[in-house]
């Protein structure tokens, strides 16, 4: 059974090309993770594919609010620590709280958003997102694969001659290995000046490889798009050629936590921040 949602001629940004339509016969994570996070804009294919998830590892409810809890606090230190007013959120993910140009708006109003994602529904979401802002925010329907396209239409809104936060948080575990996301992200930070970071979170099979393979294996089974966990070797050769900011590659909970809750999640991410110099 599928729910069909006639969403996008309120919502698509003027000049944008005619959308995909919402696909509710199969199972999108951008969908499952909203599902994940308690939103409501997932449909039965993706609550059931959460579900058999999350029955293989009951944390990742909790864990995937330690991942935004994360990208919170990156913002917040690139903003208010680092001094950055430009950001580059690639994989947004359909709006929920604190999202990057709120996180960043709200230490520096003048703040540069770009988000970039390719799901239709986070595009319906655009508009939304785009509404409340206090500084150029804009939205790109992309593949992050794309980078040529990505880089070409961020810079819009984004100077590339002054620093710029590139956010992949999330969102390389949906790039396989044959698409070699070690390339997209040096691609990506390649064209970036001096003084700008890299914010990257990534899941991992490290801590419990059987619980996490197995849902893994459960994702990948439903889903037509294929995930990939990577170890944290793996996940700290993204940041090759970047000088990381204290702690490191952590556990996402270990990266600057400002409370307990932040401490006592349950993650199983790797996580850090790293400049160019
Ligand atoms: C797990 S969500 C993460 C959302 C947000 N970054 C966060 O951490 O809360 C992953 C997002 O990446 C997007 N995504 C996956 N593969 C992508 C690709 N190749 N290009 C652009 N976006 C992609 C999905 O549509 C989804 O919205």
């Amino acid at each position: 059974m599928t729910e069909k949602k006639r969403w996008y001629e309120s919502v698509v940004p003027p000049g944008a090309a005619a959308p995909q339509e919402i696909d509710t016969s199969v199972p999108h994570i951008a969908r499952i993770y909203d599902y994940w996070l308690g939103g409501k804009d997932n449909f039965a294919v993706d609550r059931e594919a959460g579900e058999r998830a999350a029955e293989a590892n009951p944390a990742l409810y909790e864990g995937v609010r330690g991942n935004r809890a994360f990208l919170a606090r990156s913002v917040r230190y690139l903003a208010a620590e680092a001094g950055i007013r430009q950001f580059l959120d690639i994989g947004t993910g359909i709006p929920t709280a604190n999202n990057t140009h709120e996180v960043a708006q709200s230490v520096a109003p003048g703040s540069r958003v770009v988000y970039v994602d390719n799901d239709p529904i986070v595009l319906s979401h655009a508009r939304a997102l785009l509404t409340s802002t206090t500084g150029p925010t804009a939205y790109i329907d992309a593949d992050a694969r794309e980078t040529a396209k990505v880089l070409a239409e961020a810079a819009a809104t984004l100077d590339f001659s002054e620093p710029v936060a590139v956010m992949l948080v999330a969102i390389l575990h949906c790039v396989t290995d044959e698409d070699d996301p070690y390339r997209l992200v040096a691609t990506l930070m390649d064209a970036m000046p001096p003084g700008s970071y890299l914010t990257l979170t990534h899941p991992t099979q490290d801590f419990q490889p059987d619980t996490t393979n197995e849902m893994l294996s459960r994702l990948n089974a439903m889903m037509p798009q294929r995930i990939t966990f990577r170890t944290r070797d793996q996940v700290v050769r993204f940041f090759d050629g970047l000088d990381l900011v204290e702690p490191g590659v952590v556990r996402i909970p270990d990266w600057r936590p400002e409370s307990e809750a932040d401490t006592a999640n349950p993650a199983e991410m790797w996580g850090g921040v790293a400049r160019k110099a």
